[in-house]
């Protein structure tokens, strides 16, 4: 199956950091089909043979087994083209379609790695110069818009010129393995599914951490925050992994028609909830790993007085049988004292403890690593502390915490693929199963818009984030949030 991947933004941040590596491995795995081609599209003025040299010096100094010999890299730029676009300008997508039709492939991929604001105006434009062919897809990076309106804006102008089964929304926390793991644990094992619910299940928390601050992206960073970077999408996407009921069949619109049920069962924000169960904060000048790190206000591209969170943390809750009444609590941010991803279930106390000292922390509990380590912990309490001759034996012993441990990496080591390589290798195959219909990305605005309304209310009234110092985890109350419902974060077991 021949294909030209058509690369918007093609020399940008997106493909330069991401999706050029990810299609280098594809190709050195010989993951790729045969008969590719993928075409670099920006506004600089670059032949194929500068544009090929542009991205070799992408991958020197690159270390490990993700360095490509000279003669990988040979091979892989015989796939590499380039075109140069003004996006604005009809003309420039006749001269693409012409060089589309040299060879007329039998599927076209256009991704979409710009500005979100060049979304509209380029799928009109690829639907108005006739590009927009039954065997065309089109992929839309995030943020696919700045709250409702935009969003379905965007999802307008693009479901004018595709129908959904062409549309191809990326959530890369989708295509990570870990992810992948989570729904083969729970839909592909017996074990889990009878306490998988409210009856054993206390709370469950799903925290994204992160140590890098903005890096370069402070412009962007500050109109967006951690609420729309990484709430609205990543982390309710796992939240959905996590809640959903079993889908019918493994088949994309099986799996979105389960996440949009979670997503609309989302309990809706009251002005109470909103003052007690969210939690926003902002990092100021800190350490980490021994280094000074600046303050987000003094990042560039940040205004010094800005009020946008680098941190989130809040208490959900899902309105459904399967749910009602268990807390689920969001956590991510910024410059905080990890990196590090993951979902700890924690489980209900025993119903009538017949052992003595009751443990703080000391329920059993399943603990998914989501990265940077990959697998499954399984918290459970063994009767291991008694030595003999040390005392006399007590009666029922006291219970200490043990540890099952999976870890995926080292389970599947060489052989796991990463999100963007398995993303792309998606759309190019056109496999939807691991992307987002435009009715889940509304559902989750329309659920986080009370939160981004009652935050510019408080900015009106002069109340910003609360701060926190880089390489921590955050600003105290979000241990108090958890701490009413007497919880305590993972890292504070
Ligand atoms: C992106 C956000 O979607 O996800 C970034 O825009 C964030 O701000 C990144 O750093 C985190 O992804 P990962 O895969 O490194 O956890």
């Amino acid at each position: 199956m021949s294909f030209d991947l058509v690369l918007f933004g093609g020399t940008g941040d997106l493909a330069w950091r991401k999706l050029l590596p990810a299609l280098l491995q594809a190709h050195r795995h010989g993951s790729l089909p045969a008969g590719g081609r993928i075409v670099g599209v920006a506004r600089d003025d670059l032949s194929d043979a500068q544009y090929r040299d542009l991205i070799r010096s992408r991958f020197e100094g690159v270390e490990g087994d993700k360095q490509p010999s000279e003669d990988e890299f040979a091979r892989f730029a015989e796939l590499l083209h380039y075109q140069r676009m003004d996006l604005t300008q009809p003309a420039d997508y006749q001269r693409l379609k012409d060089r589309l039709a040299e060879r007329n492939a039998d599927v076209v991929v256009m991704y979409l790695a710009t500005a979100p604001q060049l979304f509209t105006v380029a799928c009109e434009q690829l639907g108005a110069a006739g590009l927009a062919t039954p065997h065309t897809r089109v992929v839309l990076e995030k943020p696919l818009g700045h709250d409702l309106q935009s969003n379905r804006a965007i999802n307008a102008a693009v479901r004018g010129v595709w129908g959904e089964r062409q549309i191809f929304r990326i959530d890369h926390y989708l295509g990570k393995p870990s992810v992948q793991n989570l729904l083969a644990l729970r839909f592909g094992n017996a074990l889990f599914e009878p306490w998988w619910r409210r009856e054993t299940i206390a709370s469950i928390e799903i925290t994204i951490a992160e140590r890098l601050g903005v890096e370069k992206r402070g412009a962007f960073y500050d109109q967006t925050g951690a609420l729309r970077d990484m709430v609205q999408n990543h982390a309710l996407q796992l939240l959905c992994a996590i809640a959903m009921e079993p889908p019918i069949n493994a088949h994309a619109d099986a799996i979105r028609d389960e996440k949009l049920k979670v997503l609309r069962s989302l309990v809706p924000w009251t002005d109470a909830a909103l003052a007690q169960n969210v939690v926003r904060g902002q990092y100021g000048a800190g350490q980490l790993a021994g280094e000074p790190v600046r303050a987000y206000r003094a990042e560039d591209g940040v205004a010094p007085d800005s009020h946008t969170e680098t941190f989130v943390a809040l208490r959900a809750g899902i309105a459904n049988w399967r749910w009602a009444g268990v807390p689920f609590y969001i956590r991510t941010g910024k410059r905080l004292a990890a990196h590090e991803a993951h979902i700890a279930i924690h489980l209900r106390p025993t119903p009538h403890p017949i052992y003595p000292t009751p443990l703080v922390c000391g329920t059993n509990r399943l603990v998914i690593h989501l990265q940077p380590r990959d697998g499954l912990a399984l918290h459970l309490l063994a009767a291991a502390s008694e030595t003999r001759g040390v005392r006399a034996l007590a009666e029922a012993p006291s219970l200490t915490p043990v540890q099952l441990d999976l870890d995926f990496q080292q389970r599947f080591g060489a052989e796991r693929v990463g999100a963007y390589e398995r993303l792309l290798l998606d759309v190019i195959a056109g496999r939807l199963n691991l992307f987002v219909r435009a009715d889940e990305q509304e559902a989750a605005w329309r659920w986080v818009e009370p939160i981004m309304q009652h935050w510019d209310a408080q900015n009106a009234r002069g109340e910003g984030p609360r701060p926190y110092a880089a390489g921590t985890w955050g600003p105290g109350a979000a241990s108090a949030l958890v701490a009413r419902d007497a919880n305590t974060w993972l890292e504070e077991c």
